[in-house]
C-alpha cells in the first residue's frame, strides 16, 4: 500500500521524449505488462450517409498504457475526444486505427472486466438502492440472490451509505446518488473502473469528500481507474499520472507523474507542492504549449 505523508511530498520533475513515443511512466518494462495498452489509437464517427465529409476524427494516435493497481485521470479541453476514448476502453465504441488492448487482447465489446460510471446519476429510479447495486449481478447472473445482496450491503458500507439500501434514488442527494453508481459499479468486482466526470454535477464541498472516499474505495479493493475530469485539482488529488489530451482529434501531449504518497488527505490540497503540480498541468492545458511535443513529465 502506498503511503502519504505532507512531508513526503516533492514537486514534479520533468524530462523529455524527443522520440514522441507512448509516454510510459516507469521505464521500458512496464510495457509487456501493461493492463490497458493503447497505441496511436484512431476513432471516428461516421454519419451513415458515410460521406468523407460526415466524418468526425474524435482520437488520433492516442497512447496510453495502465499497468493494474494505476489510477490515472484525464483532462482535456471539451470536445477533444475523452468520453469518446472512454468509451472505446469500455467497448461500447469499436476503433479505427492503431491497438487497443486489455492485458494483451483486443478489445471485443463491453465486458464485466470493465465497468463505467457516468457524469450523471443512471440509477432505476424504480428499483431501491440496494437493487441498484445488485442489477449488474442479476444480469450477470452469476451469484445467487442472497449473496448478491449480501455484496451490495459491503459496498454501500464502503460508499458510506449504510443503511439507505431500502431507500428509493429519488430519496438520496446527487453525491448520495453517485456514491450508489460506484457501488453499483464495483459490485460486479471490475478489472477496470472507467468513469466519465462522475462528480462534475456535485457541489464542491461533497465533490471533495466524494473524491477522497473513491481513493479509499479504490485502495480497498485494488482497483484499477481510468477517471476523465475537468478539475485538475481533482485530477492532481486522485490520480498516479494526469494524462493531459490535446484539442480534437484527441492525443495525449502531456503526461503528468504526481508524486504524492499515498492515502492522501485534504491538508495535501493546501501544500505549495500540490499547487504548483496544479499550476503545472494547468500551463499545460491552457498555456499554449505545443500539441505535437510528447513531453512527459516526471
Ligand atoms: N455520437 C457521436 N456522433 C458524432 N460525433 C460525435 C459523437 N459523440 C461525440 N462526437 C464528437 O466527437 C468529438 C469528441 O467528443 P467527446 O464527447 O469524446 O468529447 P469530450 O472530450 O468528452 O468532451 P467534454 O469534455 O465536453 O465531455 C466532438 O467533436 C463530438 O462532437
Ligand atoms: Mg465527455
Amino acid at each position: 500500500m502506498r503511503k502519504q505523508t505532507l512531508e513526503g511530498a516533492q514537486p514534479a520533475r520533468r524530462s523529455s521524449d524527443p522520440t514522441g513515443s507512448p509516454p510510459v511512466a516507469d521505464g521500458p518494462a512496464a510495457a509487456s505488462t501493461a493492463h490497458l495498452s493503447a497505441r496511436n489509437v484512431r476513432i471516428e464517427y461516421r454519419a451513415p450517409s458515410e460521406s468523407a465529409s460526415d466524418v468526425t476524427l474524435a482520437v488520433d494516435n492516442a497512447n496510453l498504457e495502465l499497468q493494474r493497481s494505476d489510477f490515472v485521470c484525464i483532462v482535456g479541453p471539451s470536445g477533444c475526444g475523452k468520453t469518446t476514448f472512454l468509451n472505446a476502453v469500455a467497448g461500447f465504441l469499436p476503433i479505427q486505427g492503431g491497438n487497443l488492448e486489455l492485458d494483451g487482447r483486443d478489445i471485443p465489446g463491453p465486458g464485466p472486466d470493465r465497468a463505467m460510471v457516468f457524469q450523471q446519476a443512471s440509477l432505476l429510479p424504480w428499483r431501491k438502492v440496494i437493487d441498484n447495486v445488485t442489477y449488474g449481478l442479476e444480469l450477470g447472473r452469476t451469484m445467487k440472490k442472497a449473496q448478491a445482496r449480501e455484496r451490495a450491503r459491503e459496498l454501500l458500507d464502503l460508499v458510506g451509505l449504510s443503511g439507505f439500501g431500502d431507500r428509493y434514488p429519488a430519496q438520496l442527494s446527487g453525491g448520495m446518488q453517485q456514491r450508489v453508481n460506484l457501488a453499483r459499479a464495483l459490485a460486479v468486482e471490475p478489472e477496470l473502473l472507467l468513469l466519465d466526470e462522475p462528480f462534475a454535477s456535485i457541489d464542491a464541498q461533497t465533490r471533495e469528500t466524494m473524491q477522497a472516499e473513491l481513493l479509499r474505495v479504490c485502495a480497498a479493493r485494488d482497483v484499477t481507474a481510468l477517471f476523465v475530469t475537468h478539475d485538475i485539482t481533482e485530477a492532481a488529488f486522485l490520480a498516479d499520472r494526469v494524462c493531459v489530451f490535446s484539442p480534437r482529434p484527441g492525443h495525449i501531449v502531456r503526461e503528468v507523474v504526481v508524486p504524492f504518497d499515498r492515502p492522501r488527505d485534504q491538508r495535501l490540497r493546501r501544500s505549495p507542492e500540490f499547487l504548483a503540480l496544479v499550476d503545472e498541468i494547468a500551463e499545460t492545458l491552457y498555456g499554449g504549449t505545443d500539441p505535437t511535443a510528447g513531453e512527459v513529465i516526471h
